[in-house]
């Protein structure tokens, strides 16, 4: 059935050899995990909803000339893209409090930070991605401290963009996750925005009910997760009324 060759294959992604060099197919699976696969559950219409509502923010910061390894969404569940090497850091930006940070640092969740923070943590499963600083990341060599610029320029326009997106939906974006990587283009290199910007990527809430409209609905056992993410597909203008993705029919989460 699926004679592509397989790249690899992350918790919530497949990456298959692309119809041209330089090119891989992105698809999107209805696995859900957390707490670095300790927790895990099949979602059904999961991966349609991220695969829709990654291409929209993909495609729109395409257009703002934010660099992205998007190039077009090619069915339900996968997207042609560009074959980047991946940056090994998870970029985490926050804009109010929440997850980790209240942890860490004993915060409220939802107090509003005095301004926009950005986080890196070194993309490592077996070390539960831990958080590191500018120091490591140049130090080991993750990035150079050039590209950690490029980053740092990217990710502010990033969250400026999504956060005005979000809000004109009546959504709040408290915080999320991107990841970056380098693309070659004869001898010349350029950072892209890579991977994908979902509801599993990012904490999203109402503005109004202050209902969590993201993964935490998974981690946090709320329930209504392909709701959720209905819902926010919907306010994006992405989902008719009368458009489902095609599933099973909803279920829920244990
Ligand atoms: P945190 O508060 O758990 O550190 O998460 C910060 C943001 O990053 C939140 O929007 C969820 C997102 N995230 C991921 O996308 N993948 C991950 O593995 C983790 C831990 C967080």
């Amino acid at each position: 059935m699926n004679r592509r060759r397989r790249i690899y294959e992350g918790k919530a992604k497949i990456l298959y050899e692309g119809p041209e060099p330089g090119t891989l197919i992105q698809h999107f699976k209805d696995d859900a995990t957390a707490f670095n696969n300790k927790k895990h559950d099949i979602i059904d219409g999961k991966g349609v909803l991220n695969n829709r509502i990654s291409e929209f923010v993909f495609e729109h910061l395409n257009r703002l000339g934010v660099p992205t390894h998007f190039i077009r969404r090619v069915n339900m569940r996968e997207q042609l893209v560009r074959e980047v090497e991946i940056v090994p850091l998870e970029v985490i930006v926050r804009n109010v409090a929440a997850g980790s940070l209240c942890t860490r640092l004993g915060l409220e969740e939802g107090t509003q930070l005095p301004r926009s923070i950005i986080e890196f943590c070194y993309k490592k499963d077996e070390l539960g991605d831990p958080l590191v600083a500018e120091e490591h990341i140049t130090a080991f060599g993750w990035a150079n401290p050039q590209e950690l610029d490029d980053i740092m320029a990217l990710t502010i326009r990033i969250n400026d963009f999504l956060s005005g997106m979000f809000a004109a939906v009546g959504i709040r974006l408290v915080d999320f996750k991107i990841e970056f990587g380098r693309l070659w283009e004869g001898d010349m290199m350029r950072i892209v925005l890579a991977d994908e910007i979902s509801p599993d990527s990012c904490r999203l809430w109402d503005m109004s009910t202050g209902d969590k409209m993201d993964k935490d609905r998974f981690r946090k056992d709320l329930g209504g997760m392909i709701e959720a993410y209905q819902e926010v597909a919907r306010r994006l203008g992405i989902l008719n009324e009368s458009e489902r993705p095609v599933t099973d029919g909803p279920r829920l989460v244990k």
